[in-house]
């Protein structure tokens, strides 16, 4: 199978395409390097550097390559940007799948497995999080990947698309073999950040709040090692291919932590004492945000690998203290 990864240099995207390529699938990246890294893009892939809105692209890709299904990563995904700056997202994300959504439907590719998030539940009426519980995002990040499921559905009822959204929780790790990780510039992201400490570039880690209505009063998240999410996408595409319907599924282990007990687990594993101090809470963060993955696991045949917490970290502290820099020199 030749499949079309946009996005494939981002964080998940490489992931994804490593394990595309091993599993022997064909694959072609198409990324605009605003966030991706060109040193991330596998060397058995085809490789284009251009942007989902430019239309001419888009199209060019598809009648240079004979592709079987999509997988599609290329968005911004920072919440608190999202925030700022609501309009980037809905024209990256939105305005960007409504192109490639239009270039699909006019080269008669039909499948797509598409990157969403938890964020699309917003603040959880229960927990675990079932894939049909209420719908309400509480940022433009959430809103846009909801709305890019919505136009997908549309767009299958018109043209007969099928698509797999697949709700990520807290992606985290790294490959094992240590050659690609998590490099966000800047970094927002828990793990990254409480790593850049033993790793002598932080003092301290910051905890955002010890007054939530949690076990130790810190936020819970159910985090969920990058290689299983990537292998999701795989399973997925044979979902589509197979012939069946369309269909979203949550990603997560269905174990939360706390941030009090993330920092503790990397001190464990890095043998640093990570000074961590209390500060106030970061607006719009949930208390609590754990997944029931068990409609992936039914479905789809999910089965998780690396669901310990402690192994979670050693593959980002394996990718972390040898590329202090992400993938900058
Ligand atoms: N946190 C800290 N200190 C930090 C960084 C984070 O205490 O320096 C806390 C946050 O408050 C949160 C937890 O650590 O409680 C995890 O924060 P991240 O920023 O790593 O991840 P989020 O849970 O905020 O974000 C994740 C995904 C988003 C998705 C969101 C849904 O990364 O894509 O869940 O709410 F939108």
């Amino acid at each position: 199978m030749k499949i079309l990864v946009l996005g494939g240099a981002g964080y998940i995207g490489s992931h994804t395409v490593s394990e595309l390529i091993d599993a022997g699938d064909e694959v072609v990246i198409a990324d605009n390097l605003e966030t991706g890294h060109i040193e991330a893009v596998h060397s058995q892939a085809a490789f284009y550097q251009g942007d989902i809105r430019d239309r001419a692209f888009v199209d060019s890709v598809f009648e240079k390559e004979k592709i079987d299904g999509v997988i599609h990563f290329a968005a911004n995904s920072l919440v608190g940007e999202s925030m700022k700056n609501p309009l980037k997202y809905y024209d990256n994300n939105l305005y960007g799948t409504k192109v490639l959504l239009e270039s699909m439907v006019a080269h008669g590719v039909d499948k797509i497995v598409f990157s969403s998030t938890a964020a699309t539940y917003g603040e959880p009426e229960s927990i675990p999080i079932l894939e049909s519980d209420r719908t309400e995002p509480t940022n433009p990040y959430g809103e846009t990947k909801l709305s890019m499921e919505k136009m997908m559905k549309w767009t299958g009822v018109a043209h007969g698309l099928r698509y797999v959204a697949l709700r990520y929780f807290n992606a985290c790790g790294a490959h094992v073999n240590g050659h690609i990780g998590e490099a966000h510039n800047p970094e927002t992201h828990l793990i990254p950040l409480i790593l850049q400490v033993p790793n002598g570039q932080r003092k301290a880690i910051s905890i955002y709040g010890d007054d939530y209505d949690t076990k130790d009063g810190t936020c819970v998240r159910d985090y969920i090692h990058v290689t299983d999410l990537a292998q999701a996408h795989i399973l997925a595409m044979k979902y589509l291919m197979e012939g069946n319907e369309s269909n979203v599924f949550n990603l997560g282990n269905g174990i939360g932590f706390t941030v009090k007990e993330v920092i503790e687990t990397a001190r464990k594993v890095t043998g640093h004492p990570i000074p961590a101090e209390i500060t106030p809470r970061r607006g719009g963060d949930p208390a609590k945000l754990i997944a029931s993955s068990d409609k992936a696991k039914k479905i789809l045949g999910w089965n998780p690998q690396h669901a310990d917490l402690e192994e979670i970290i050693r593959t980002a502290w394996n990718w972390h203290k040898n590329h202090p820099n992400g993938y900058a020199q």
